[in-house]
């Protein structure tokens, strides 16, 4: 029986990508859903070649672009930011793939979870905002939770060799973004287009900007608690710039063990769809003789203070990864728009995470209000910014 993917998000990078994989993998693999924001071309596109049951657009206003894009299209059209949880929650979808930007998912994750469904979770701030809830969820009614992000894809995968409780320490790679051999002083004028210049990912904008910042690799460590169950004491960082082991677990008999590969987002698809199997894919292989050389050192913590923030925000859990998160989500939407320079992104988080009044038990209702409160503290900062120094923030 053919396995039944939703993938919201379709139009992005991850869910360009996951269309490339369950193409590539043919037979048993169903194209049941498909969602996008503002791309209703794309999508339009998308339905054609792989006429899903359903089409989602969120953006209430691309209802008539899509409708004329998709001409005689047979499957249901759904309108609204409401199509992405009524898709994760249709009876026969077996695999949700989250493959949307920000706190945008999360209701849908939540209700994934509720059915019991299989998630393939790309998208990681609701995993950082709703951990808790979201991992109890899925307990509770047999929801399984596979990682798409390639490093806990590397965990995940060398978790096979182990119990976690023979965990010692949890080893997440990170390449050090386009500034790792930066001086603060440079990051002051970084423009847009050197911020979107990764050395070793082609994905997102967002994401993008959050590896130059490195708020990528803070958000990824609270993934990383909320996924495996480990504590943040056993997490470290290590850049690696190369890209080619994606992160590695240490074992209490001091065995390191990696997942090496081709940084390409197609193989943690992959491994997430045909989980617990493994089949050929679309990915060229690694060929370690051409690369020569692995490289490892410390992350530079002064010059890249979102991570330090992020264990600290981790270890305090309750309402402070939902302010972390927004903050950043609200500040990368204005540098993306032009509106505030690089160096202030971070600046916006440390005072959104210091501002904030700490809660340590957390309802949803009680977090999707941190995440108001830190998206408008954001808007009054930056004018503050503004009207302190006399000048424009960019
Ligand atoms: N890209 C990677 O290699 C990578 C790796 C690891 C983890 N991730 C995570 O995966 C997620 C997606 O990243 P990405 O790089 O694929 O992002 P992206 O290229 O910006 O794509 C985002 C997708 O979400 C849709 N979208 C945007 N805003 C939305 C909203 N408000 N409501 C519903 N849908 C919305 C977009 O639709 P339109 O196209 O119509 O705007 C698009 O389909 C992020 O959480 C990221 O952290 C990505």
């Amino acid at each position: 029986m053919n396995r039944k993917i939703a993938i919201l998000g379709s139009t992005g990078s991850i869910g360009v990508n996951t269309l490339r994989v369950i193409e590539g993998l043919g037979d048993g693999f169903e194209v049941f859903a498909i969602t996008a924001h503002n791309n209703a071309e794309l999508l339009a596109e998308q339905a054609k070649q792989f006429k899903p049951a359903y089409v989602g657009i969120t953006n209430p206003e691309k209802e008539g672009e899509l409708g004329e894009a998709l001409g005689d299209f047979a499957g249901k059209i759904l309108i609204g930011p409401e199509a992405l949880v009524e898709i994760a929650e249709i009876a026969e979808v077996d695999t949700v793939v989250t493959a949307v930007v920000g706190a945008a998912g999360l209701a849908a994750v939540l209700g994934a979870a509720e059915k019991g469904k299989t998630l393939a979770i790309a998208n990681k701030e609701p995993l950082v905002i709703a951990g808790e809830l979201l991992t109890k969820i899925a307990k509770e009614n047999n929801a399984t939770i596979l990682p798409i992000d390639s490093e806990h894809s590397a965990i995940f995968q060398s978790l096979q060799s182990g119990n976690i409780d023979e965990v010692s320490r949890i080893i997440l790679t990170a390449s050090g973004g386009p500034f790792r051999m930066a001086k603060p002083e440079d990051l002051e004028n970084v423009t847009l287009e050197e911020a979107l210049a990764h050395p070793t990912w082609d994905m997102g904008p967002k994401i993008t900007v959050d590896s130059a910042t490195m708020m990528n690799k803070a958000l990824e460590v609270i993934e990383a608690v909320w996924l495996f169950g480990v504590s943040v004491e056993k997490i470290e960082i290590l850049i690696h710039p190369e890209s080619v082991i994606h992160s590695m677990v240490e074992f209490v008999d001091g065995s390191i063990v990696a997942q090496l590969g081709t940084p390409d987002m197609c193989v943690p698809i992959q491994y997430a769809l045909t989980y617990p199997r493994r089949k050929a894919g679309i990915s060229s292989p690694l060929k370690l003789d051409e690369i020569g050389k692995l490289t490892f050192e410390k992350p530079n913590y002064e010059l890249f203070r979102a991570i330090g923030l992020g264990f600290e925000v981790a270890g305090k859990g309750g309402s402070a990864p939902v302010v972390f998160n927004a903050a950043n989500e609200a500040a990368v939407e204005k540098f993306l728009a032009g509106e505030i320079k690089f160096a202030m992104i971070v600046e916006i988080i440390e005072h959104c995470v210091n501002e904030h009044r700490h809660l340590a038990n957390v309802s949803l209702e009680e977090l999707l209000k941190a995440d108001t409160w830190a998206r408008k503290e954001v808007e009054s900062y930056v004018v503050q910014r503004a009207a302190g120094s006399g000048q424009q923030n960019t």
